[in-house]
């Protein structure tokens, strides 16, 4: 009897194409990558969609001061992020341009559903719009720039400017008691908490109808039957997550099977358009919601936010030339609580790396399978005449995914490194206390039981470790001769535990000491 494997649809934010990414957008990608690898080692059928936001004046600005056509640049800079996902070895199965053809018919649909439901009407746009941010504030919202009076800040720092334009309108105010009812019945929608509170609150203070169309520039979908208005890049750009499932057409597999999403993955910043803006187009629409959007904080470096005329953006390719990829995944998951700001710093990276890969994992990994190759011939030896400790360690070994599966359901991925790591700790703890380098000389037998037990704990460690460091993981089981097909979570058990007889191959070390010159470097 075959059941069927439970659906589970994760998504990035699409990135917009006006600038090449940088470790930030990495990011989100590994952290959607981590969850998807997760979910389908957990028996999941996973669809992970990311891909590129490639319309509205900030990306024809950046293509204007290049001097190419608006869909050269796009072209040029979406490859760059797609070559990037290759880099971090990202497994999304979907990469969406909305600049693509079946983007195009899907949010055109989408307006027209809008319509049809009598929620769009039209208007003349006056007010504040940030490019940077391609977001309107009220001016209530806005600051004054200390030297120049005249400049109006938005609450992200970034420049507004006025504007009046005829303009198509969404009737959002007509959603403020449906979505905070929403949200009620939904505790989990939008998370962690502090994202949700913040949300409650400004939805609670009134929402406006919303301008989703423009027409003073002409980079972008065009309204159908109204040709000279573009759509408003967000109604463009979130429509993507349902196009990726053959929107509008709703009886595909896919849709059928994926909508409403498990996840949307965001950075903070943008949570209004998707906590707000979004439910309310859904709701609008006559389509289910999605059941959580999650919203992680942001890295700084040295403390400022990273931008190309400071000249502090990290780019992903230096640091996996520096550190290595899994590292680098490793690394920016275990650096800080997810949901939260971090502050990146080369310093913090290489001491984390060499203690919990280089001495911590992969020195277990190495001193173990090293005698075993050395003084059991290459052969995996018996598990018999188990001691408490023996048996301790076993059981850990097999229990650990069921602490970090309600981990990953609640998106604490470091959380969940530092239970993994617990047991890392809990075999170099028994490979000290067992000393089998003496028992070698002692009781040999003894010896080669607890070399058998350590192999079985690292054999579990590979499969726990797949999500975060899929290439090392991958290494650390081809070493113990796992097959392709036991490398599931459901054979984290005693019934698959590595059979003894086994042949192992000279171990090669798997995470290489980052020397300390290169900190200065
Ligand atoms: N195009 C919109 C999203 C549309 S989704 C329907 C957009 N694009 S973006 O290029 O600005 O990318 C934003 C996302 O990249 C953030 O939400 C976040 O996921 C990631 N990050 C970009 N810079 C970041 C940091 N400095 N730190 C952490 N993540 C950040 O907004």
């Amino acid at each position: 009897m075959t059941t069927e494997k439970p659906p589970f649809y994760i998504t990035t934010p699409i990135y917009y194409v006006n600038g090449t990414p940088h470790i930030g957008h990495v990011y989100t990608s590994v952290a959607c990558d981590v969850m998807a690898r997760f979910k389908r080692l957990d028996g999941y059928d996973v669809k992970f969609l990311t891909g590129t936001d490639e319309h509205g004046l900030k990306v024809k600005q950046s293509a204007d001061k290049q001097g190419v056509s608006p869909q050269k640049f796009v072209d040029d800079v979406s490859q760059t992020f797609e070559d990037v996902l290759t880099l971090m070895n990202i497994s999304h199965d979907d990469f969406i341009r909305t600049t693509q053809e079946r983007h195009i018919k899907s949010a055109q649909h989408f307006w027209t559903q809008l319509e049809k439901e009598g929620m769009i009407y039209a208007g003349n746009y006056s007010g504040w719009y940030s490019v940077r941010d391609e977001a309107y504030y009220t001016e209530s919202e806005l600051t004054t720039c200390p030297d120049n009076k005249e400049i109006k800040i938005a609450p992200t720092g970034a420049t507004c400017e006025w504007v009046e334009e005829e303009s198509y309108f969404f009737k959002l105010s007509a959603y403020g008691d449906k979505l905070l009812d929403f949200y009620e019945k939904n505790p989990d929608f939008i998370q962690p908490n502090s994202i949700k509170n913040e949300i409650i609150s400004f939805v609670k203070r009134g929402l406006k109808d919303l301008s989703i169309s423009r027409t003073s520039f002409d980079w972008g979908i065009p309204v159908p039957n109204h040709e000279q208005h573009i759509m408003y890049v967000w109604i463009d750009a979130l429509t993507n997550y349902i196009t990726a499932l053959g929107y509008p057409d709703k009886d595909t597999s896919d849709f059928q099977k994926f909508w409403p999403a498990n996840v949307h993955m965001v950075g903070k910043e943008i949570t209004r358009f998707h906590c707000i803006f979004w439910p309310a187009f859904l709701m609008a629409a006559d389509l289910p919601l999605p059941h959580t959007v999650f919203a992680h904080g942001w890295w700084t470096v040295e403390g400022e936010k990273m931008s190309k005329s400071l000249g502090n953006v990290i780019h992903p390719k230096d640091l996996v030339d520096r550190y290595g990829v899994d590292q680098s995944r490793y690394f920016l998951l275990k650096a800080i609580p997810f949901g939260n700001d971090g502050n990146f710093s080369h310093d913090q990276a290489i001491t984390r790396i060499n203690a919990d890969l280089a001495n911590g994992l992969g020195n277990l990994v190495q001193r173990t399978l090293s005698m075993v190759y050395k003084n059991c011939e290459t052969v995996i030896p018996e598990r018999v005449n188990l001691t408490p400790e023996d048996a301790a360690l076993l059981e850990q070994s097999h229990s650990t995914i069921h602490t970090i599966r309600p981990l990953f359901d609640q998106f604490q991925y470091h959380r969940a490194l530092e239970e993994i790591w617990r047991l890392v700790s809990a075999a170099n703890t028994y490979v000290d206390e067992q000393a089998p380098w003496a028992l070698k000389k002692t009781d040999f037998e003894r010896m080669k039981v607890v070399l058998a037990v350590l192999v079985e704990v690292i054999r579990c460690l590979g499969l726990l470790t797949q999500p975060f460091m899929p290439d090392s993981a991958s290494k650390i089981l081809d070493q113990l001769k796992i097959p392709a097909d036991q490398r599931e979570f459901k054979h984290l058990t005693q019934e698959y535990a590595i059979g003894q007889g086994t042949c192992i191959d000279l171990p090669e070390g798997i995470f290489p000491r980052i020397m300390e010159e290169e900190k200065t470097a």
